[in-house]
């Protein structure tokens, strides 16, 4: 049976509701184990000396599994994901995944990860290095956009139909990071601990029905460790979980560098060290192996794996690059684009502002630093290098033609112009800051060079650079004399693992930790016109030159006067703010606060112009207090991918209704959030590991919003998303009437358009649980349909609850557990407004 196939089977089976609509078959759907691969692979392994099989689980040239021609293996090409082919130059960026989650589209997820099978093939890429599937926990997380949600029903829906696609194209998916990779501040370090419970109801489903349902080929460790074990040396979770009790028959490979202890790691269940063999090495592992101190049945066990997949695949029976494949490719374009119109969120629309109206206006203004070039990803190993993305600017533009003048500012400066126009004054009085340069890393004797810089411009904004083998410190001192009265920015920058101290007055007021990525900082101060303030910034780079930015501006002077006069001549204006790949990425967390300035341009613009509308990129929710109040709409785009201008253009302007609901509840402030408390680790010893306890339980997002309905509520909630039309939702019907434990139950209910404009509505079924033993949250997402409907339509939907839709893991049997008794259907188009709600008896017995 071909694996596909049997994963739809499957998925019809379990109830994934939306997951389930399949998509046709292609010829390189990946062949499903059977005894004649087993056969093959046996065969292979036989060829195979001592040498060459431990030459096999250590990866090569930073992205590929290593040739080997003794058994015609060749040499296999991965590439990151998840959004877009990025390793192999240019490609496709698509919507990324919280923004794909946004569309509770698992037909949708197929389609791009069918489209990216094609990126994937045409480039000669053997496995993708996608989806992320983690679960959000918090809104910084720096690498939130490339996971899908808080729920791990439809984070595990929207994997299931990405993995498909990607899979049916001949082409490997490996999802990651497993597991409770849910924050990136220390990644490499932090040891998550939860218990056993809310590890498997809360991380470990998405991961789950990847293994069991989409037969996912392989599998990537996180950096973190779990209850004081690295993912890659985990007994408990890879081997007993992941292999035993899932039965996952692929690939488990580690994340880039993740392996620490090669013999700890070959016994918990890592089949590959990526990128290289550091850790399970041949110098480690081969004399161990030779006494019989590793189990070479456990060596074979992984080679296995590594040549099953490779067969499965046809890897050694075609060639994996596909030249008919066009590069720059129009059909997946057109994926990008549909990617991009389902996962956008309408989250505010006072007075239907939107859609605009293009016949009644005659000036728009396009204002903000995220208009202009398009932000079509963020930053990170999932950042998508395009050959042309649309920007809100330019998809604005082209969607109006010339019935419409578009006017354009950025609005604010870019950092870079921030740290030339700042200006100086040096200790001797000249122009500028005293540069002192100690060839050690701590400040220490005499400087062995000094000089003058008239700006601290030299900021290049990079992620991983190879540290310098001299280390060095910059020191810059001097003052700044402030030309009138009033608060003044202090913006400062550098990159990967730089620190920096700035002190004013000789006060400390930005610190820049070592990490291994950072994100812009900045700090506001009151200053006194004429009056200097001492400088001094002390800076660590990890390189042997520097990255390091400083700027003060007044923050009057902060935004741009030309975007203050357009936005009052223009009938409405666009404010397109939020994160980029400097301030939001992988390898450090961001701030719930947007980033510097953009609140006081929304508050400037929309001071000028009644309708201001904004959109934001994000990969979760962030602070709106102060300005969301003074706005009628708020678009939320996510990293839409490289046709996201064009998206954002049709749902302003009524070309598309928008569709996307919310796949995370948005705080209103960053305390609310169930994990506050639990979320930063606390001071440990040196030579510790930081650690984390996920005190919050299985109570995260809206499981704990909907349970303690008195406490501070989100913004918006989860599952929440408007549209242009309206929908109701009626005659709710769950059969049987009478049923006992075990029992598949239908959901049957009608949704209806009752609006005057084609629209989308997401049905979504939770299921509660009051009479169970222990404590269950109010409500869980376990079913959804997306329903397209026309003015005046009805649709009947009728979706089906397995028993894990009732369970809850019960640590006492170490296994699923419905308890008999009173259960609550609910049916809405949020987690937090269900229209219809019926009771449901569940007995030992019928
Ligand atoms: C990331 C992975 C990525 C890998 C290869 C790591 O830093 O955590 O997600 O796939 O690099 O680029």
């Amino acid at each position: 049976m071909r694996l596909k196939t049997l994963s739809l089977t499957l998925l019809a089976c379990l109830g994934a509701s939306g997951a389930a609509q399949a998509a046709s078959s292609t010829s390189s759907d990946p062949v499903a184990d059977s005894p004649a691969i087993e056969h093959r692979v046996d065969a292979m392994l036989d060829k195979l000396t001592l040498a060459q099989k431990v030459d096999l689980i250590g990866g090569e040239d930073n992205m590929f599994i290593r040739a080997e021609p003794a058994i015609g293996l060749p040499r296999l090409r991965m590439s990151d994901g998840p959004f877009g082919v990025r390793s192999v130059g240019t490609s496709t960026a698509y919507m990324a995944g919280v923004g794909l989650a946004a569309s509770w589209d698992p037909a949708l997820a197929r389609r791009v990860g069918e489209a990216m099978g094609r990126d994937a093939r045409a480039r000669g890429v053997n496995f993708l290095l996608g989806p992320g599937a983690n679960i959000h926990r918090a809104p910084q997380n720096g690498r939130n956009m490339e996971y899908y949600s808080e729920d791990p029903f439809l984070a595990g829906s929207m994997a299931v139909g990405f993995i498909d696609g990607i899979q049916s194209q001949g082409v490997v998916a490996t999802i990651k990071h497993f597991v409770a990779n849910n924050s990136e501040y220390d990644r490499r370090h932090l040891d998550t601990l939860i218990d056993e419970r809310t590890l498997r109801e809360i991380y470990l489903p998405a991961f789950e029905m990847a293994v069991k349902d989409a037969h996912v080929g392989a599998v990537m460790s996180s950096y973190n460790l779990v209850n004081g074990d690295y993912l890659s040396e985990n007994h408990a979770i890879s081997h007993d979980i992941l292999k035993q009790d899932w039965g996952f028959k692929g690939i488990f490979m580690s994340d880039w560098g993740a392996a620490h202890d090669g013999v700890k790691a070959f016994d918990a269940g890592l089949d590959l060290e990526m990128p290289s063999a550091e850790a399970m090495s041949p110098q480690r592992l081969l004399p161990l192996l030779k006494d019989g101190k590793l189990s070479q049945d456990v060596l074979n066990d992984k080679v296995r794996r590594i040549l099953r997949t490779a067969v499965r695949f046809g890897f050694l029976d075609r060639p994996q690059q596909d030249l008919s494949i066009p590069l720059f490719n129009l059909d997946n374009d057109a994926v990008a684009l549909q990617s991009a119109r389902e996962g956008l969120v309408l989250l505010k629309n006072a007075h239907h502002v939107l859609p605009l109206d293009a016949s009644k206006i005659r000036t728009i203004a396009v204002i903000g630093p995220n208009a202009f070039p398009a932000i079509s990803s963020a930053g990170g190993s999932s950042h998508v290098d395009t050959f042309e993305a649309q920007s809100v600017l330019t998809g604005i533009t082209h969607q109006l033609g010339d019935k419409v003048r578009v006017l354009y500012s950025r609005g604010l400066p870019s950092p870079d112009e921030v740290f030339k126009q700042s200006s100086f004054v040096s200790p001797t009085g000249g122009k500028g800051l005293l540069r002192q340069t100690f060839a050690n890393a701590d400040f220490q004797g005499k400087p062995g060079t000094t000089s003058t810089d008239e700006h601290v411009d030299q900021w290049k904004p990079e992620l991983w650079t190879t540290p310098a083998t001299q280390r060095q410190s910059i020191r810059w001192s001097g003052s700044f004399v402030p030309a009138h009265s009033g608060k003044y920015l202090f913006l400062t920058a550098a990159a990967s693992l730089d620190t920096y101290r700035l002190l004013v007055d000789g006060n400390p007021v930005i610190t820049q930790p070592q990490r291994e990525g950072q994100a812009p900082l900045y700090v506001t101060l009151d200053l006194v016109a004429g009056k200097p303030v001492s400088i001094r910034l002390d800076y660590k780079p990890d390189v042997s030159y520097s990255r390091m930015g400083l700027g003060v501006i007044a923050l009057d002077d902060l935004i741009s006067p030309d975007a203050r006069k357009m936005a009052a001549m223009a009938d409405a204006a666009v404010v397109a703010v939020g994160f980029d790949p400097t301030s939001e990425s992988e390898a450090f967390d961001r701030t719930f606060q947007l980033p510097w300035g953009q609140e006081a341009l929304i508050e400037a613009v929309a001071a000028v112009n009644k309708k201001t509308i904004v959109t934001v990129n994000s990969g979760d929710a962030y602070a709106t207090d102060g300005w969301l109040d003074q706005v009628p709409a708020l678009l939320q785009s996510w990293y839409p991918g490289q046709e996201g201008g064009r998206a954002i253009a049709e749902v302003l302007f009524g070309a598309h209704t928008p569709e996307g609901k919310l796949p995370v509840s948005f705080d209103r402030e960053w305390k609310d959030n169930p994990t506050h408390d639990f979320y930063d680790a606390p001071p440990h010893p040196a030579g510790t590991n930081p650690t984390v306890k996920y005190g919050e339980g299985v109570f995260l997002g809206y499981r704990w919003y909907t349970t303690y309905p008195h406490k501070p509520q989100p913004l918006f909630a989860f599952g929440y998303g408007l549209s242009y039309t309206t929908f109701s939702f009626s005659k709710l019907s769950v059969s049987p009437a009478v049923a006992k434990v075990g029992d598949t139950i239908t959901v049957s209910f009608d949704v209806s358009n009752t609006g005057s404009r084609d629209g989308a509505e997401v049905a979504q079924v939770y299921v509660g649980d009051p009479s169970a033993r222990v404590a269950r949250p109010a409500r869980e997402l376990k079913a959804f349909r997306k329903v397209r409907l026309k003015p005046g339509q009805t649709k009947h939907v009728s979706l089906t609850l397995d028993r894990r839709a009732f369970a809850y893991y019960d640590v006492g049997k170490h296994g699923w557990q419905v308890d008999p008794g009173r259960f609550t259907i609910y049916v809405g188009d949020a987690s937090n407004h269900t229209p219809l709600a019926t009771d449901l008896t569940m007995g030992k017995t019928r």
